[in-house]
């Protein structure tokens, strides 16, 4: 999927932007307050109803405003197919979503046509922060290749939050357990997903490394959030003492881990701080390359402040393979660049008034 036409109302300083992108690479550049990192906040927004920055949407209303307002059009190239859909949230929470003039109540259904995937500053933080931040990147790859996966994940998160109030409430044991096999069915559903797409990314991530030719080989290891050598069920019922002292679930996907390791040891103790933004970007490249693989969908890839975070030489390699995968790409940048065999469209922006050209 493509987007041909954005239109942005009172996100942060963009009173009233639109865009018109070209199907491959399309630059924004502007000084830095100007707006560049918003436009891509919403473009992401409109695939998964946040920004990469942050969940709260009170932080996105431009000041003084009561709501944002997004709305896009969208090309399948392989089928030529036209959609819209649009996204309205208020500073009360309240959430309107509109997908080819119908009322949708998720935005599951947009995120599924609309892949799109942020590299962003920070990048390390994936390699440097708690476990959360990987769960959620192992997700974003899982949700798009595995059928079931967000079925198995809406049931899970039901039970675990019903389950997690009953201790919370200190309720009988009855009423505790009486989740259980909601909770182990959809956590073994879920497990086997992320494991199965761990196991896919590692290949393709070797490959990628290797024509690279980076100096570092990267092992992921998937762990479930319980003991090894056991299932959920008994994990679940061996773990019920420490449930009920803390009130809370302590076994199952939501304390999964995904390991990063150079060589048996964690890259967040080994590798410099350029080899782990390498790294991470490398990482998401090969989430690109597999979707594209598995599914043949191009996922629209956002590029915030490429050169605060690479050098030359590493960001020229990146945009390199990001090239191959025929996606639409929306980069930001504080200088006009250039891309070798790549036409680029140029976008310039400052007080957050978006204009074609430079
Ligand atoms: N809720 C908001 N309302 C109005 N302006 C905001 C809001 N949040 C941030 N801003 C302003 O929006 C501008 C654009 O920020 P940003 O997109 O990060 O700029 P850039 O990426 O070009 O450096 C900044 O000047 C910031 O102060
Ligand atoms: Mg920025």
């Amino acid at each position: 999927m493509i987007l041909t036409q954005i239109d942005i109302r009172g996100l942060r300083n963009l009173r009233e932007a639109s865009l018109s992108p070209a199907p491959g690479f399309n630059l924004i550049t502007g000084a830095n307050g100007a707006g560049k990192s918003s436009v891509l906040e919403a473009i992401h927004c409109l695939s998964v109803g946040h920004s990469f920055r942050t969940r709260k949407v009170r932080e996105l209303i431009t000041r003084g405003e009561d709501e944002f307002t997004l709305a896009c059009q969208m090309l399948d190239v392989a089928s030529e197919q036209t959609h819209r859909s649009g996204l309205r949230r208020h500073r009360d929470g309240t959430t309107e979503l509109r997908l080819d003039y119908e009322e949708i109540r998720s935005i599951a259904p947009i995120t599924q046509i609309l892949p799109v995937k942020a590299l962003t500053p920070d990048s390390h933080a994936l390699i440097q922060d708690g476990p959360s931040g990987r769960r959620s990147f192992i997700d974003w790859g899982t949700f798009h290749v595995e059928q079931g996966f967000f079925d198995a994940w809406k049931v899970y998160r039901r039970a675990l939050s019903q389950r997690n109030q009953s201790l919370k409430d200190n309720a009988p044991d009855s009423e505790v357990n009486s989740w259980d096999e909601q909770l182990v069915s959809a956590g073994t559903q879920l497990d086997a997903f992320r494991r199965n797409y761990t196991v896919s990314l590692q290949s393709t991530l070797t490959e990628l490394l290797r024509s690279m030719e980076t100096v570092f080989h990267v092992e992921l290891s998937y762990r479930s959030g319980w003991s090894d050598g056991i299932d959920m069920a008994e994990a679940l019922a061996k773990s019920f003492q420490n449930c009920r002292r803390f009130r809370t679930t302590t076994v199952g996907p939501h304390r999964a881990e995904l390991q990063i390791s150079t060589d048996g040891v964690l890259a967040r103790q080994i590798l410099s701080r350029g080899q782990q933004k390498l790294l991470v970007y490398a990482m998401h490249l090969a989430q690109l390359i597999l979707l594209h693989t598995i599914t043949n969908k191009p996922a629209i890839v956002l590029c915030d402040d490429l050169p605060s975070e690479l050098d030359r030489e590493q960001s020229g390699k990146i945009l390199g393979q990001i090239a191959q995968l025929n996606s639409q790409v929306f980069l930001t940048s504080t200088e006009p660049q250039s891309l070798e065999n790549t036409p680029i469209e140029m976008f310039s922006i400052a007080g957050g008034e978006l204009r074609k050209g430079v």
